[in-house]
């Protein structure tokens, strides 16, 4: 496991996840009943972009570094959540501040040395689990769970060649074992094909009503460069695609060079 999260923190991917996880946790929070938020690959919980390791890349400064000289207003809660937790919050902290008190987070990081990171960044934090385990097969062991609603937040390193692969077969067999859950997967855009593949491959699947939520920095012709990202979601909550829009918008005027796009598509009908 070579990837580390820190050297990535707050860059333009990390950003429009990030300030697309509250438009989801909202939707989810329109209804009282409790619900899990299982974050399979949790990383670290708290970045300092100002680090050794975040400065090597220097990746923040063209992510959150422009979002923050001049916030766009879709983007404004997103900022001000920021604001209010200190240092550049990872996925399980944005979760961890949202939750209300009936709802749970359980964190998965399969790094040892983040994974006791993380442990330590949400210690004491009500109705947070950290667990250092493989977030697929965490899926398995927590889905379904006891309150029958689940947010599965799934973002993998894709360090691994398969990890499409990988991702699809787990992705299918979780949602199996709790089709009613909101699966959402975060994928990188560096050119079509093995995004192509991966849908494909969903679409073969009994797997029904999926979104995509795509940004593209730039038309995707070189596939040395991340030129965009997406996140993928299965049974996505009531109201969510009409918040969203406007923060993928806001994200495309930030990031977007020349040939950028935003789209939010249907890949599989309900
Ligand atoms: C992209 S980072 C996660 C960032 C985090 N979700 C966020 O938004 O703040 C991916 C993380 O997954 C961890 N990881 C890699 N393989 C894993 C696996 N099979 N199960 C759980 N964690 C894994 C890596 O150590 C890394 O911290």
């Amino acid at each position: 496991m070579n990837y580390r999260h820190i050297y990535h923190a707050g860059n333009f991917a990390d950003v429009m996840k990030h300030a697309l996880m509250l438009p989801l946790l909202r939707g989810m929070q329109r209804k009282d009943k409790p619900f899990l938020v299982l974050d399979t690959h949790a990383g670290i919980g708290r970045y300092d972009v100002r680090s050794e390791q975040a400065e090597k890349t220097g990746e923040w400064r063209d992510g959150i570094g422009r979002i923050l000289e001049t916030p766009p207003p879709a983007l404004a809660e997103y900022v001000a959540l920021m604001g209010s937790l200190g240092l550049y919050p990872g996925s399980p902290a944005i979760a961890a501040a949202l939750l209300r008190q009936q709802d749970r987070l359980v964190a998965c990081e399969l790094h040892p040395e983040d994974a006791a990171t993380l442990r330590r960044n949400l210690r004491g934090t009500p109705g947070v689990a950290v667990h250092e385990r493989d977030g697929y097969e965490a899926m398995g062991a927590f889905l379904p769970p006891p309150e029958k609603r689940a947010l599965v937040l799934i973002d993998p390193p894709f360090e691994r060649t398969d990890e499409f692969e990988v991702l699809s077969k787990s992705l299918v067999a979780a949602w199996q074992k709790f089709p009613s859950g909101v699966f959402v997967v975060w994928y990188p855009i560096k050119h079509r094909g093995p995004v192509r593949n991966f849908f494909e491959s969903l679409k073969l699947s009994p797997v029904r009503d999926v979104i995509a939520l795509e940004l593209l920095r730039r038309p995707d012709t070189d596939p040395g460069r991340l030129n965009g990202c997406g996140l993928l979601v299965i049974n996505p909550p009531y109201g969510f695609e009409a918040e969203a829009l406007p923060v993928l918008q806001a994200c495309e005027k930030v990031f977007g060079e020349p040939g950028s796009s935003s789209v939010i598509e249907r890949v599989i009908n309900e």
